[in-house]
């Protein structure tokens, strides 16, 4: 693991959106891995602004998000479908046919899990996968559990997600229960992983995902296995290492 402090989310911003960048720029059909959340909003903006500048072309990347609601129609505003299209793809040239999010609506939950792996290794596997975390070490949607759930899969979510994910909702009883996420499997294959934190919130479990033990109770943890993970902290994040 390589872990970079900065001094605060506009830093971590910047030099998240420079390492996407050069990964599109040596490998221009790049396969990413995108997140939703606070986290990466302003990393979106700052490579919509490099693709305006004229520093990276997204026409032949391919990207495949980490999670989506269940049960939440794609426009629905709080659906991640939704986000990416707001904060990222509605701004850039990405393809259509190249974006790739499970899909909240299936009537067939196993099918859909089944095929997005299906895609994702079809693809030839994620090169870069960006992730956020958890307040409760939660990579994806995959929550604290008793063991490791390898593929994409349903995941009910834990009361504390629900809780801090109500900020988008007008209210508790708004936030869906239950998600489609990427599995730690599938999160593991990434060939790189870049993990983001941002703010005091997420201290305990940064500190956790660095230096705990590898457990199914940080899911972030099993990171520390991975051969080529970079951590972007802010002061903030960083304050319990
Ligand atoms: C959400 C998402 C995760 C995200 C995390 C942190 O529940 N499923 O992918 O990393 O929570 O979100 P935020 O960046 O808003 O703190």
């Amino acid at each position: 693991m390589r872990i970079m402090i900065v001094n605060d989310y506009e830093e971590m911003s910047k030099k998240a959106a420079h390492i996407i960048a050069s990964q599109i720029v040596l490998k221009p059909n790049s396969i990413l891995g995108f997140a939703t959340g606070s986290t990466p909003i302003n990393t979106y903006k700052e490579l919509i602004n490099l693709y305006k500048n004229g520093v990276i072309d997204f026409s032949e990347v391919t990207s495949f998000n980490l999670d989506e609601y269940f049960e939440l129609s794609k426009d629905n505003p709080q659906s991640y479908d939704y986000f990416m299209k707001a904060n990222l793809f509605n701004h850039i040239n990405i393809d259509d046919d190249r974006i790739n999010i499970p899909n909240g609506m299936t009537d067939n939950i196993e099918r859909e899990c089944a095929e997005y792996e299906k895609k994702m290794k079809e693809a030839g596997g994620i090169d870069l996968q960006l992730l956020g975390i958890g307040r409760n070490g939660h990579i994806g949607f995959n929550e604290p559990a008793d063991h490791f759930q390898s593929d994409t899969h349903l995941v009910q979510l834990d009361d504390d997600t629900i809780e801090a994910n109500s900020r988008f909702f007008d209210s508790v009883d708004e936030v869906p229960t239950k998600a489609i996420s990427m599995g730690i499997g599938s999160i593991m294959r990434a060939k790189k992983i870049l993990l983001f934190a941002s703010g005091t919130g997420k201290a305990e479990a940064i500190y956790d995902t660095v230096k705990g033990p590898i457990t199914p109770r940080v899911p972030a943890s099993i990171l520390q296995l991975h051969p080529d993970v970079v951590i972007i902290a802010d002061k903030e994040a960083a304050s319990r290492l």
